[in-house]
């Protein structure tokens, strides 16, 4: 039998909008990531390990629809780090890892626009609405941004270090159910707050300039949409800021929250944490940075 080519890849998770950059803005983080393994296979076969709570296996799999777009057959091993509907990023990493990984595996020759579109249908599986945001900085790490859909779809990264706290509440908030809470039409008065915002961001992103970049994370139509989803938000991003954080909103959907934190910080993560301890409510809060896009971690003939 002839050997078989086999891939294995490492996706990290990623912190969508920073407020401002509603499905557009996004950042890949060092910590948590999946890692996926994907061997040359006439038949599909998906399966699910680590952290698989609400992942379906199989043809349900983001991993199976992604696979069929390509039109390709594999023998897809998910190690999931990212928990579901964490706000985090988890069914994106899946999505952009696949893609990646299935894309060297046959040779495909994909260009990275072509790949965020396909990753991002995939997405458009979970949450019902197709967004790039997240499988843009998947894809290619660091601070994203992206604009369009199919051929039209533009996505940029830019490198920057960025120093991060993020809190994790025990509580499950699918992406559906948080886009559902989003305003259909915008004040004119709101549109203009947050396209300034944004604007201003992304010259602070290119500048390098973290504490701006926090600064102007703060006025985001949709984290006032959805903050009454997360118990004790506006707690939490006061003790932050607080503390010093930089700034402070929703990780894409939530429930995660992010803070913009500085180098010397001195336990941003745990005021937050002692918010939800104090409550009773388990968290997983923990500072991780910006990093690298998918990553190729072995091959094997
Ligand atoms: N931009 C998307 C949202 C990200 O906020 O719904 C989901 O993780």
């Amino acid at each position: 039998m002839p050997l078989r080519l086999m891939i294995k890849v490492r996706a990290p998770a990623t912190s969508a909008n920073l407020g401002v950059g509603f499905d557009v803005f996004a950042i890949a983080l060092k910590e948590p990531f999946d890692e996926i393994i994907v061997e040359e296979s006439d038949e599909m076969e998906v399966s699910v390990s680590g952290l698989k709570e609400g992942i379906p296996e199989g043809r349900e799999n983001i991993a199976y629809r992604v696979a069929e777009e390509l039109g390709v057959t594999a023998r897809i091993e998910i190690k999931k780090g990212i928990r579901a509907s964490s706000g985090l990023g988890s069914s994106a990493a899946t999505s952009a890892g696949v893609v990646f990984a299935l894309n060297k595996l046959y040779s495909l020759k994909l260009k990275r626009e072509e790949m965020i579109d396909i990753a991002a249908r995939g997405e458009e599986m979970i949450s019902g609405e197709y967004h790039a945001d997240n499988v843009s900085a998947a894809l290619l790490g660091y601070f994203t941004a992206v604009r369009g859909k199919g051929k039209n779809l533009s996505a940029i990264s830019i490198p920057i270090d960025i120093k991060v706290a993020i809190c994790l509440p025990e509580i499950y908030l699918e992406t559906s159910k948080s886009r559902r809470a989003l305003p259909r039409e915008i004040p004119l008065e709101d549109h203009t707050r947050n396209l300034s915002s944004a604007v201003m961001m992304f010259h602070a992103v290119m500048r390098g300039d973290v504490k701006a970049i926090g600064e102007f994370m703060n006025e985001g139509f949709a984290e006032r949409a959805r903050k009454h989803l997360i118990p004790f938000y506006d707690e939490v991003k006061r003790r932050a800021l607080e503390e010093g954080a930089y700034g402070v909103t929703i990780s894409g959907g939530g429930p995660s929250i992010i803070a913009l934190i500085p180098e010397e910080n001195i336990g941003i993560e745990k005021v937050m944490r002692e918010v939800y301890l104090e409550r009773g409510i388990k968290c997983d809060c923990f500072v991780t940075r910006s990093g690298e896009g998918v990553r190729i971690l072995e091959v094997e003939h």
